[in-house]
């Protein structure tokens, strides 16, 4: 099963994770990041900027979740404009390592490919990291993707649409199709590390880590993984029924073990 570690808040979540992201790039100059957009992960790269300040991060890579379909990438807030303003500016990194899948439209049937074949040719995602949709998508795969997809293009729930409208000027402007990695990939990383906060995402979360596995519940799929790691608030936690024994487990942990 998932490890699940309840923290106070965000800032707190931020730090845990940002740790295990500092001993990650210690022990291998070039690794290579899951990079999630969203809110949620603000946190951990907000505490990566003062722990990371004065390092040498040239190497690092990293590789976006997924990006909206045929909306320009000069776009504010197309994934490629999210990723460089809250990971590759703060965090000093080159942006010729930071990959965003493509989601051009000319160029659309082949970009899953194209980026599955480019995760493959960097050895791998070492650390990714992971939000979770109110209804339960990771990545963009929304209810019904299959545990063993492959980056492709997805078409976006209403609730995901309506979601993501308070970062456009109206939800006519939220893009209807999406490229994301799927399952299959996000479970071919090395460690998932996957966050929520609050109220809203409390059965999301209950779903993915206690939930049966089921294509309805996509976040069920972390499930499957051998190393993952779920950094949840008491809010988001509040659904789990074996929340006394994660804090319990937590407690007791021996400190060489990381998450
Ligand atoms: P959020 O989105 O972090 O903005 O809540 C999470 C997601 O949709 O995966």
């Amino acid at each position: 099963m998932a490890e699940v570690v309840i923290v106070e808040n965000a800032a707190a979540a931020g730090e845990l994770v940002a740790a295990e992201i500092v001993e990650l790039i210690d022990r291998r100059a070039d690794a290579v990041l899951g990079l999630a957009t969203g809110s949620t992960p603000l946190p951990v790269y907000q505490a990566l900027r003062t722990r990371l300040a004065g390092r040498d991060v040239s190497q690092v890579r990293g590789f976006a979740l997924d990006e909206y379909v045929g909306l320009d990438p000069a776009h504010a807030e197309s994934y490629r404009s999210v990723i460089t303003r809250d990971v590759v500016e703060p965090l000093g990194l080159d942006p010729r390592r930071i990959h965003v899948p493509n989601g051009a439209a000319e160029t659309i049937q082949h970009a899953g490919d194209d980026y599955e074949t480019a995760i493959e040719v960097a050895g791998g995602v070492d650390l990714q990291i992971l939000g979770i949709g109110t209804d339960g998508h990771i990545g963009f795969n929304e209810p019904g993707s299959s545990f063993a997809s492959r980056t492709r293009v997805k078409t976006l729930t209403e609730q995901t649409r309506e979601d993501n409208a308070r970062f456009f000027d109206s939800i006519d402007d939220v893009p209807r199709h999406c490229i994301t990695q799927g399952l299959g990939t996000i479970l071919r990383a090395r460690h998932l590390v996957l966050l929520a906060f609050g109220e809203g995402k409390a059965q999301a979360v209950a779903d993915a880590v206690e939930g049966p596995l089921a294509a309805i519940l996509p976040g069920s799929a972390i499930q499957l993984h051998p190393h993952a790691t779920v950094v949840v608030d008491e809010a988001a936690a509040s659904r789990l029924k074996l929340a006394d024994y994660y804090r319990y487990t937590f407690a007791n942990k021996p400190a060489w073990q990381g998450i």
